[in-house]
């Protein structure tokens, strides 16, 4: 879980949008989460670019399976984040806490977002759980290769009976 810049004034910065739940607390739910799907899940914050960048690019090495990333204020226009996105390999799921959809016009477009596998915005901390799920899921239905989602095998609907009318 790599959180982005001022993530860590988490509780006490802009509560009303993002909610009065400390990081620590948040990365407490993240980890109990993670125990209920039997998986290890390291959080890190840091408000640098750089840094951001030098763990994504580290994440294989370093043995992890994918990345949920809240990039902050960097998900608008940090192309350089975005680059590294793309040029990893692990899934990276970017997440959001607020729904950046529904507020200022500069937050509605992320440059991550077509980097990404995909995107979870504006459900809180649910949006990390969610999005470690979302890692869990690509895991599971990921090709040998490792790139795309096979859609779920199609369900056969047994053909509906004509209603019948009643005669009276
Ligand atoms: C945020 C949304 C961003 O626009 C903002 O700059 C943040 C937090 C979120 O989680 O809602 O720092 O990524």
């Amino acid at each position: 879980m790599l959180h982005g810049p001022n993530l860590n004034l988490l509780g006490r910065r802009e509560p009303t949008i993002y909610g009065s739940l400390s990081l620590p607390a948040l990365d407490r739910l993240i980890q109990a989460h993670a125990r209920r799907r039997g998986v290890r899940v390291q959080c890190r914050q840091s408000n640098l670019e750089g840094q951001l960048i030098d763990w994504l690019q580290g994440a294989e090495r370093e043995g992890f399976a994918g990345i949920v990333l809240n990039p902050g204020a960097f998900t608008h226009y940090s192309i350089a984040l975005r680059d590294a996105v793309a040029a990893i390999r692990l899934p990276v799921i970017e997440v959001h806490l607020s729904n950046i959809h529904g507020r200022e016009e500069f937050r509605r477009h992320s440059v991550i977002a077509a980097a990404a596998r995909g995107q979870i915005s504006g459900l809180g901390a649910q949006s990390y759980l969610l999005g470690l799920d979302a890692l869990l899921m690509l895991e599971d239905r990921a090709g040998s290769d490792g790139s795309a989602v096979p859609r779920a095998p199609r369900t056969r609907h047994p053909r509906r009976k004509p209603v019948r009318k009643i005669s009276r």
